[in-house]
């Protein structure tokens, strides 16, 4: 029996995760920015880390030209940075604080952690191309909540069990 996707859908909904923003520089200067729940760790040394991008997102090309992308580990006030930044063809950087990091990608003011990435390989992940980016930089805040994904919906770790 083939697996129905939106079973698929369902079950991995049901794997908690933390959202990102990845975002990029392009070769000729734009502005690259998506909201991600696929990011990953994959090693520690080297130092890498993974996400996957959808093959009908607008910025593949660009991602795969530039060679480097910065992960944003969001803090649980950026529930509406989460929300532009998953809003095809929006201005996704309007009224959003940011500044460049080592390897020129934009990163986001306030973001709980950065990874600051050369992309190291790229491999087919079916409808997805999964992306593994060496970490050449990090910031870490010490404090803050993150916000958190579950069964398709925003959450906060202060959410009362159950909810
Ligand atoms: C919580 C959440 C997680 C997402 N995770 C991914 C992801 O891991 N990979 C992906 O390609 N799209 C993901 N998306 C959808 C993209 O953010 C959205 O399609 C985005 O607009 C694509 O950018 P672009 O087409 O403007 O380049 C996610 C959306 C949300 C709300």
């Amino acid at each position: 029996m083939p697996i129905e996707t939106r079973k698929l859908r369902e079950a991995l909904g049901c794997f908690a995760t933390g959202v990102t923003v990845i975002t990029a520089r392009s070769l000729d200067g734009e502005l690259l920015g998506i909201t991600a729940n696929s990011f990953n760790s994959v090693s520690l040394e080297p130092p890498l880390i993974l996400f996957s991008l959808d093959r009908r997102a607008y910025s593949l090309r660009k991602f795969e030209e530039c060679g480097r992308f910065a992960v944003n580990v969001l803090d649980e006030a950026q529930q509406g940075i989460s929300t532009a930044f998953a809003t095809p063809l929006a201005d996704k950087f309007a009224g959003v604080s940011y500044e460049f990091g080592r390897t020129g990608s934009p990163v986001l003011m306030d973001a709980l952690a950065v990874f600051d990435c050369s992309t190291r390989f790229r491999y087919d992940g079916g409808d997805h191309v999964i992306f593994v980016g060496e970490v050449l930089d990090l910031v870490v805040r010490e404090d803050g909540k993150p916000l958190l994904y579950f069964r398709g919906k925003y959450r906060g770790l202060s959410d009362p069990a159950g909810s």
